[in-house]
């Protein structure tokens, strides 16, 4: 059965993996680079959010980005061209049944997806296989457990948990950075290294306020009302407090905290 994606793939979730994309370019990406003629697999690339900045910060690499979205694709190839992208093939296509060879890329990036799938692991072996030995896969993924903020707030953490429970149910896992490690050990990859990356947004820093904590965070967890209140996971008026507690975090007097990770781990040169 195909993994539902929780947040739907409408024109404001669209806005958000931009702007937390945008935001969070230098935390997440600034210790990535692919060499010259290098091939790079983008496995679940969304609209795009990531391609741009990995085709931009390796122009001399060669990228095949990926997702099971036919209108994520077009859109993602709308924003590819706009931004003058050469080195990029976009294709709609399913991540467990690609149809490339195996041991046909350099390297694998992937970013937000494993969240989403039930089976991560084989999603991770699957790739695997599509690496040259000694090729690198590099993994980013949330954990909304390591949301924390000032004033804190049970409803706003009430609110949270919807996202966390509604992604459970729809067999994902919104808790999955924490497990980074060793879900990419066991999917055979040697050398892991995870690194986790923290945003820190307090005023000081209005950039990030803006572009993670209020159109990021908060205007994820604004997209599940419907869904976490039809599920009866909670009373519309605790999430409508625990929303705005989520903003009130982003006053002169506030803070918001969140953990990303990022695993980068090598296929072995023999098959485990
Ligand atoms: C949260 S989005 C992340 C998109 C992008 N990587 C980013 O960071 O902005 C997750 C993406 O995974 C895609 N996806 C989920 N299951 C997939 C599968 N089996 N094959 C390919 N893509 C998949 C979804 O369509 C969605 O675009």
């Amino acid at each position: 059965m195909r993994d539902t994606y929780v947040h739907g793939y409408g024109s404001r979730e669209n806005e958000r993996l931009q702007d937390q994309a945008g935001t969070l370019v230098e935390l997440l990406h600034a210790d990535t680079a692919y060499p010259r003629g290098s091939t790079v697999l983008e496995a679940g690339c969304g609209v795009g959010a990531q391609t741009i900045t990995l085709a931009q910060r390796s122009p001399e690499a060669r990228f095949t980005s990926v997702d099971i979205s036919a209108d994520s694709i077009a859109e993602a190839r709308r924003r590819a061209d706009e931004a003058g992208l050469t080195n990029v093939q976009l294709r709609q296509e399913d991540l467990f049944d690609l149809p490339f060879d195996a041991e046909s890329f350099d390297h694998v990036f992937v970013c937000f997806v494993l969240e989403h799938l039930s089976r991560p692991v084989e999603a991770l072996t699957v790739l695997r296989g599509l690496l040259r030995p000694s090729g690198t896969i590099t993994v980013i993924e949330g954990d909304h457990g390591s949301a924390y903020f000032h004033p804190d707030s049970p409803a706003a953490q009430a609110a949270i948990e919807c996202q966390v429970r509604l992604q459970a149910e729809a067999g994902g896992n919104a808790l999955i950075g924490r497990q980074l490690y060793p879900l990419m050990v066991e999917a055979g990859f040697d050398g892991v290294r995870v690194s986790p990356r923290m945003v820190y947004a307090d005023s000081s820093r209005p950039d990030l306020v803006d572009g993670f904590t209020r159109r990021t965070f908060t205007a994820m967890i604004e997209g599940i009302r419907e869904p976490a209140i039809a599920a009866k996971l909670i009373e519309p008026s605790t999430f409508d407090a625990g929303v705005r507690d989520l903003h009130r975090t982003t006053e002169s007097d506030g803070a918001f905290c969140y953990t990303f990770f990022k695993g980068v781990g090598r296929r072995p040169t023999t098959a485990p």
